[in-house]
């Protein structure tokens, strides 16, 4: 693949049609629930500034690289994450595309756990509208979601729900369904949490919260949470399973891909931060523990806008916020089969996202019923919901995040890096991409080797 100027492709394709069109997708797919509701409850699981610090290096070391080399895997090969590895390596004997598979696949499990929780946040959303949340103390609040997420009906039809609004995006196509509606939301999720933060700031007792997640303790740190860490650097940013690679795909020859995920990766982490200074300043200031996990969100938030004025108006706002979140990072994931789908087997738009959200749906309902009637069904000790999870984060993309950095780094080699990710010698970043190819060459594939299996308790470090 020493040739520089990628291959020449088949079909006409949609694609992102401007700048901005590029960032407000790309950044839709990065900021979800991951910011909002995983964030925050892996940071109180794990003690938190000292997790945040060990993420953020993730982020930048790790997670920001992996998210350039697929940019670069996509837009070179302009196909889904399955094809791009064989039009990049054609020969058959050397099955690269195996990795966009496991994409694919991973793609699907995420979505099994994740359509359940955005489901809960639709469900919420409606419920604030509704007032059925007004007044609810935190013991109030808390039995409120119990009996929720222990119900059969009521999350399953949210899931579908939920499926349902995804669905609509996706076949509304790349220009006009993904880049439109994320550069319509992304802006309103900004301002509804800036104006959540204000609110949370000027409790009393906020800075207790606010110390929470800058001053870190390290001797909380163990390889389980470097691995947590890590885990979610992946999960927040999209990267080690094809989603950014499909978008990559998308992206117009003019744009600077390190831009775009430097970019990308920055604002992510804002936004993260910024939710956790929504949260964490009324954990505290309701005394309730940071250790509460993925109940935090839909406890706390309310719990701390019903004692208010508008509480009822802010709490609308913030599960409105969250749904965009969700329904951003929703719609990334369920291109990747259905980019797939399309592209690879020649189905319909129509049908590839039909049957693809039709599958999540009903697998994802074991997540769903994880929470009730199968709360005690335990594979390898984890609930369904607990599993697909931990299997996506912290399996599917880490091994996903080597295999990328392998090929980018070694196969694709120094001279393709340098010629997609400058545009051909435009941008002036050569000195840039040198560290680059370094750090996918080598570092950031034996680092998360390292990370992986030390967090599995394979090696001890
Ligand atoms: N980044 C999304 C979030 O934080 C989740 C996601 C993971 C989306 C992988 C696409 C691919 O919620």
């Amino acid at each position: 693949m020493s040739d520089t100027n990628g291959p020449k492709h088949h079909k006409p394709r949609e694609g992102f049609t401007t700048t901005l069109g590029v960032l407000a997708a790309t950044l839709g797919s990065a900021v979800g629930l991951g910011n909002i509701w995983k964030f925050p409850s892996l940071t109180g699981q794990n003690g938190g500034a000292a997790f945040v610090f060990v993420y953020m290096i993730c982020v930048a070391l790790i997670g920001l690289p992996v998210m350039i080399s697929e940019f670069i895997i996509g837009r070179r090969a302009q196909c889904n994450n399955v094809s791009c590895f064989k039009e990049l390596e054609p020969d058959p004997k050397k099955p690269w595309y195996l990795a966009g598979i496991i994409g694919v696949a991973a793609a699907f499990l995420i979505m099994f756990f994740y359509t359940d929780v955005a489901g809960w946040v639709y469900q919420y959303a409606f419920r604030a509208v509704t007032g059925g949340l007004a007044g609810a103390t935190v013991d109030k609040a808390g039995a409120i979601f119990g009996s929720y997420i222990g119900s059969v009906a009521g999350p399953l039809i949210w899931q579908w729900i939920v499926l349902v609004t995804i669905s609509v995006i996706i076949i509304a196509g790349v220009t006009k369904g993904i880049e439109r509606i994320t550069k319509t939301l992304l802006p309103i999720l900004f301002v509804l949490l800036l104006i959540c933060d204000v609110r949370a700031l000027t409790l009393p007792g906020a800075m207790e919260g606010v110390k929470y997640l800058f001053n870190p303790d390290f001797t909380k740190i163990t390889g389980g949470v470097v691995l947590a860490a890590l885990g979610l650097a992946f999960f927040k940013l999209s990267v080690g399973m094809g989603t950014m690679t499909t978008y990559g795909s998308y992206i117009g020859k003019k744009e600077s891909l390190p831009k775009t995920a430097v970019r990308v990766a920055l604002a992510d982490t804002f936004v993260s931060m910024l939710a956790g200074l929504a949260i964490f300043p009324a954990v505290f200031a309701f005394g309730m523990k940071p250790e509460a996990g993925p109940s935090l969100l839909f406890v706390t938030i309310p719990a701390m806008f019903a004692s208010m004025p508008f509480g009822q108006v802010f709490l609308t706002m913030f599960f409105v916020l969250a749904a965009i979140a969700a329904t951003g990072a929703m719609i990334s994931l369920l291109e990747v089969p259905v980019a797939y789908l399309t592209e690879e087997h020649h189905w319909s738009r129509v049908t590839a996202t039909i049957v693809s959200a039709g599958a999540m749906g009903v697998v994802g309902s074991l997540a769903t019923l994880s929470t009730s009637v199968l709360s005690k069904t335990l594979i390898a000790g984890k609930t369904f919901f607990d599993l697909f999870d931990f299997l996506s984060s912290n399996v599917a993309l880490p091994v996903g995040g080597i295999v990328i950095c392998l090929f980018v780094g070694w196969k694709l080699g120094q001279k393709v890096i340098e010629a997609e990710a400058s545009n051909e010698g435009e941008l002036k970043n050569l000195a840039f991409l040198k560290v680059f190819t370094f750090i996918v060459k080598y570092l950031a594939p034996i680092a998360i080797l390292i990370v992986l299996l030390n967090g599995l308790g394979i090696i001890k470090a």
